[in-house]
């Protein structure tokens, strides 16, 4: 099975400067009140934003600001290279075989229900059989109850194991009944847990199903491979990998897309328009409507280069040290209750129960000493549900993530129980 194993040698070649990686988010220097400096514990939710990516937008509208595809001045030039740029760039990161199959969405959100929308309107019928996981964020559960009611398709979920791993004999047994599509988070955002997403995807391909790939934490924190993957279709965000909010990809396989339907109408994605009919540009305009988000395009780009010049590996290696670190940390304190594998199945995700106090409380008291957790569900309430649990408190871990700022979550966690006690 493939796993999120970390050969030594990687763990030889790992040498991240944490301190000069540090000094690249502005944000990580500040006090969140006075004397109290900020611990950023949240990057699941959203990453923080390096300067390289803060300027490149900012030289966009001090420099370059246009619209896109629309003119022949020189800015508009400008900023129709940079926009065309940056999905170059995201293109090779993930090593799409070309930009064409890069299309620009608002988030990973919007990249799943692209698919519901075109593809998954296009292809199924009422009976059909959608295979989903228990450990879905909503976005990869909402766009197919929608289409389920509206349909009539068949769902059915692949159970999470007590110790957050998918059930993959369930899974084959789900594969046999022919579904049309199987769609799955790659890293859970509450688990933590990294799915073996090239060997089901083998699978899901061997009875003939489209396969999604709900990417948004693990690009931010992996290599991904989406030739070597196989993945169908492939869904992440900007924002969770350092760039801005606002901009998402998908990636397709060619011939899925250009048979696809087009999603929302209007500018950039049609080639003609009469009065009553219109034709649909090429890839991956025929997917993209509208003055679209130039800047947060190019921020896109700027943290692809950001993150490819600290290098995924060493990103990897060094979330799994701190990783395991604050599972074992964790695992000390009495009452503490952590969900999710071991360490070497996992990304840099911690949630947890404290025994007797609400998620909320934890995360608000914690906020005081400037430790940023979120506290919740998590957008996944069905995964909780599973475990018995409305909420857990959920600390996570990026590049610029310490083992002192661990040190400083299992203080304020001692701090919330003596509080509670
Ligand atoms: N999906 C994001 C999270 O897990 C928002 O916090």
């Amino acid at each position: 099975m493939e796993s999120a194993n970390f050969p030594l040698f990687t763990i030889i070649l790992m040498t991240l400067n944490i301190q000069k990686i540090r000094a690249d988010f502005p944000i990580l220097n500040r006090e969140v009140k006075p004397g109290v400096q900020l611990v950023y514990l949240d990057s699941t939710a959203t990453s923080q934003k390096p300067l390289a990516v803060i300027d490149a937008m900012d030289s966009y509208y001090r420099n370059s600001n246009a619209n896109i595809h629309r003119g022949v001045h020189t800015l508009a030039e400008e900023a129709t290279k940079l926009y065309e740029d940056a999905r170059e760039k995201i293109a090779k990161f993930i090593n799409a075989p070309s930009a064409r199959q890069i299309i620009y969405t608002r988030n990973t959100t919007e990249s799943i229900n692209l698919i519901a929308y075109t593809w998954a309107r296009a292809n199924l019928k009422a009976g059909d059989l959608v295979i989903l996981t228990e450990m879905e964020h909503h976005s990869n559960l909402v766009p197919w109850h929608i289409l389920q009611a509206e349909r009539g398709i068949e769902l059915e979920f692949i159970p999470v194991t007590d110790n957050g791993l998918l059930d993959l004999d369930v899974y084959k047994t789900l594969l046999s009944r022919s579904p049309r599509l199987v769609s799955f988070t790659h890293m859970s955002n509450v688990l933590g847990t990294i799915n073996p997403a090239r060997e089901m995807i083998v699978m899901a391909h061997a009875v003939g199903a489209i396969t999604i790939l709900d990417a948004a934490q693990s690009i931010p924190h992996l290599k991904v491979d989406v030739q070597n993957l196989g993945a169908d279709f492939v869904a992440f965000s900007a924002h969770k990998m350092c760039g801005p909010t606002g901009i998402g990809a998908l990636y397709g396989r060619l011939e899925l897309l250009e048979a696809m339907p087009p999603f929302l109408g209007g500018g950039d994605m049609i080639k003609e328009v009469k009065l009553r009919s219109f034709r649909t540009n090429s890839l991956p305009y025929k997917f993209e409507a509208g003055t679209p988000a130039i800047a947060e395009a190019i921020g896109f780009g700027a943290a692809v280069d950001y993150l490819n010049s600290i290098g995924m590996d060493n990103i990897a290696e060094h979330e799994h040290e701190i990783t395991e670190y604050a599972l074992e940390r964790l695992e000390e304190i009495p009452g503490l209750k952590l969900f999710g594998p071991s360490a070497d199945k996992k990304g840099g995700v911690a949630a947890f129960t404290l025994e007797g106090i609400h998620p909320h409380d934890v995360a608000q008291i914690l906020d005081k000493d400037g430790i940023a957790v979120r506290a919740g569900h998590h957008c996944a309430q069905p995964l909780h549900e599973k475990f018995g649990i409305p909420a857990t408190s959920r600390a996570s871990f990026y590049l610029y993530s310490t083992k002192n700022e661990v040190d400083m979550l299992i203080q304020g966690i001692y701090k919330v129980k003596e509080l509670f006690a």
